[in-house]
């Protein structure tokens, strides 16, 4: 592997311009050259050509529980939202677009594959929840914070990251609905969405293997983060439509995603609570009954107080203490602010939550 000095650089860019609230003009759609996302049977076979497989052809029920149903929508929704940013990145580097000229050999390559695999992601989930006469979510617009290849890879690190969280709680809610075949099916998509992690981890020069139990994230917080990617009001069909509340984004060290050195450090907080009901007995307060709650690997729930609490109208800013060296919170984490101390589960912690997701990086580069 050639690592790629511009890359390295690039990444730690991602935070500051996800910071600056760099408004992206443009928005871009779901590859459609393809027939994408409603492919014919011909057109199927190229993508799964170019996916270097075929989607699972087990036969599918005709009716899903509920929370199966969630599970699918929110998998469909975040597949749409990847195939919409790997035909951009790559249009953006074989077009030769500025901040893209520097791939890595192969680039091209490999996220055509990739993208190939998300479309094939997104159509299974898609095809299960119409064969069970569920809404299936279709694409929306989407936008991304990034003009630079450094800092795409970067930010497809992140969300892969997210979604890789948030896969682990499909896997449990499939096992709570006794839908045992999707439980292997899902393992297959987390294996597969970890194999592009490592490689994005590796144009980023750190070490492939984040950690030992990679972070969980609350579906809730997933569906709240991938809004930060949908252009508002462009989907064609109500949010509503997919059974999981949208939190106030919790913005940490200026924008959703920090990036942070290994030591333990204080992290500055923000949240417009206006939209959450539970929030408004806490507005004007001195902040005392809220914590940030970080989600770190396979631990639970853990807190801490919050301090220099700032209201402007409903925008909260507060401080807090990020306890690294305690946790080992190494790779990807995120925090919430919460009405709970130590929340005693992850259920509990979505209950009490009034912001999420903070996301927050810490950048352990291989020397
Ligand atoms: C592709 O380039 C455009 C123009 O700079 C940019 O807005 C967009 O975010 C880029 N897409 C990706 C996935 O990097």
């Amino acid at each position: 592997m050639r690592f790629i000095p511009s890359l390295i650089a690039a990444s730690v860019v991602l935070a500051e311009v996800v910071a600056a609230g760099a408004k992206v003009p443009r928005a871009f759609g779901v590859p459609s050259d393809d027939g994408f996302p409603n492919p014919s049977p011909q057109q199927i076979l190229d993508i799964s050509q170019r996916a270097k497989g075929k989607l699972p052809d087990g036969a599918t029920p005709s009716s899903l529980p509920a929370g199966t149903v969630t599970t699918l929508q929110l998998i469909a929704f975040n597949e749409l939202f990847e195939t919409a940013f790997f035909s951009s990145l790559i249009n953006n580097i074989t077009n030769g677009v500025d901040g893209y000229t520097d791939a890595p050999n192969g680039a091209v390559e490999i996220l055509t594959a990739v993208l190939a695999q998300e479309e094939l992601h997104a159509l299974g989930a898609v095809s299960i929840l119409k064969a069970a006469g569920a809404f299936a979510p279709s694409p929306c617009q989407y936008q991304f914070p990034v003009a630079k290849i450094g800092d795409a890879v970067a930010l497809a690190e992140t969300f892969t990251a997210v979604v890789l969280g948030a896969l682990q709680g499909a896997g449990k809610q499939f096992a709570l609905d006794g839908v045992a075949d999707f439980v292997q099916l899902i393992a297959s998509v987390i294996g597969q969405e970890g194999e592009q992690n490592g490689f994005y981890r590796l144009l980023l020069n750190r070490i492939p293997s984040e950690k030992p139990f990679l972070t969980f994230v609350p579906a809730p917080y997933a569906f709240s983060a991938l809004q930060l990617f949908v252009v508002p009001g462009s989907c064609p069909f109500p949010l509503s439509d997919i059974n999981l509340p949208i939190f106030p984004t919790l913005a940490v060290n200026g924008g959703p995603v920090a990036v942070i050195q290994p030591n333990d450090q204080t992290l500055s907080f923000s949240a417009d609570l206006s939209t959450s009901p539970n929030a408004q007995q806490y507005i004007g307060g001195d902040g005392s009954g809220l914590y940030v709650t970080y989600t770190i690997g396979q631990q639970q729930p853990v807190s801490v107080s919050i301090t220099n609490v700032q209201w402007q109208g409903s925008v909260i800013s507060f401080s807090a203490q990020f306890p690294y060296s305690a946790n080992q919170a190494d790779g990807f984490s995120h925090g919430a602010l919460t009405t709970t101390s130590n929340p005693s589960s992850f259920d509990a912690l979505v209950q009490c939550t009034l912001a999420a997701p903070a996301v927050i990086q810490v950048n352990n580069n291989i020397v």
